[in-house]
């Protein structure tokens, strides 16, 4: 990823989707122009709230394909514990990158490493009080830094301010890697902050309420990539 150039990407959550028509939403969303499918996978126990799993994604699979026929990603976001045979699932049905949070897993570098074995993107989520340091020693297998700007566990919550300056120190950290690596900002994204996130060194938004309580969501998708284009 240059930083002079970032290839922006908007990934709306399904979380706040209607769950009764998960293939349309996914299908209404991309034909609205969305790159990435974020999907939350919550397990009732890392945090306080519960959604679905493989056999979902697997469902949603095949309607995960832009206007122009091409696949969409599936960003599989795990706040499950344990982690690694859920990662493994998840690759197995369709996912495309797995993002997991490292105090879910006792053993990071093992876990980057079965994801990245089954062909997937591999990601490091780092909740809002927790420090990145882990980073550094693993980076060489992190295709994606995913920062939490609210406590995850439920859609609709306020942006934590402090996500910016922490997104700014993990910009450093992945520009002096060299390497090209996403970095994606999740919880409370909308039209109003989406520059900020950008200017903090983002290039990757998850946004779910934004999107999916809206009544067009076209209209908020290209309201969002005009503010990037500012
Ligand atoms: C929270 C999830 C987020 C959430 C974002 O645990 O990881 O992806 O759905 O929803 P909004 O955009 O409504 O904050
Ligand atoms: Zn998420």
């Amino acid at each position: 990823m240059s930083s002079t150039l970032p290839t922006y990407r908007i990934a709306p959550s399904i979380l706040s989707a209607d769950f009764a028509r998960l293939g349309e939403e996914v299908k209404n969303v991309l034909a609205a122009g969305a790159d990435w499918i974020h999907f939350d996978v919550m397990d009732n126990h890392y945090v306080p709230n519960l959604t679905f799993g493989p056999m979902v994604c697997q469902a949603l699979k095949k309607h995960a394909v832009k206007p122009d026929g091409t696949p969409a990603p599936i960003d599989v976001h795990l706040m499950v514990q344990p982690v690694d045979a859920l990662a493994q699932a998840f690759c197995k049905a369709g996912a495309d990158i797995v993002t997991f949070h490292p105090d879910a897993s006792t053993h990071v570098d093992r876990t980057l490493q079965l994801i990245k074995a089954e062909g997937c993107q591999a990601g490091l989520v780092f909740n809002p009080h927790m420090p990145v340091d882990v980073l550094e020693w693993v980076i060489d297998k992190v295709d994606v830094v995913l920062l939490m700007s609210v406590n995850p566990g439920f859609g609709g919550q306020s942006f934590i301010d402090s996500t910016l300056k922490k997104a700014e120190k993990v910009r450093r950290i992945i520009d002096a890697s060299g390497r090209d690596i996403r970095l994606e900002i999740d919880g409370g994204v909308k039209t109003d902050n989406i520059r900020r996130i950008a200017d903090a060194g983002a290039d990757t938004f998850v946004a779910g309420s934004a999107i999916f309580n809206a009544p067009d969501y076209k209209a908020v998708i290209d309201a969002m990539r005009a503010e990037l284009a500012r």
